[in-house]
């Protein structure tokens, strides 16, 4: 199954991934609004607000998303997010 991501920016064409793909291996700031730094959950870099199905938060990305956007559900980071739907995504308010 394909999953669509759209960016809440119209200037970014949406981008279609296979259900599972990772969006930090796919997306950059030339296909996308959205920034990268660690890749690995540590930076705070890529927090985005993000709105469709997702996996649960782990442990870890849960405790930073709060620490830097304090009761936010939108909240997430983008390099944790791994797609099983379509999504619609951009850069937190709060990041970087
Ligand atoms: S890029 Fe550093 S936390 Fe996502």
């Amino acid at each position: 199954m394909d999953c669509r991501v759209h960016f809440f920016d119209d200037a970014y064409a949406p981008v279609e991934l296979t259900a599972g793909a990772t969006l930090s291996e796919h997306l950059d700031v030339g296909n996308s609004p959205l920034l990268f730094g660690c890749r690995t959950g540590i930076c705070g870099t890529c927090l985005v607000r993000v709105e469709g199905e997702l996996p649960p938060p782990s442990e870890e990305e849960r405790e930073l998303v709060e620490m830097l956007a304090p009761g936010d559900p939108q909240a997430r980071l983008a390099c944790q997010l791994r797609l099983v739907g379509d999504v619609r995504v951009g850069p937190h308010p709060e990041a970087g």
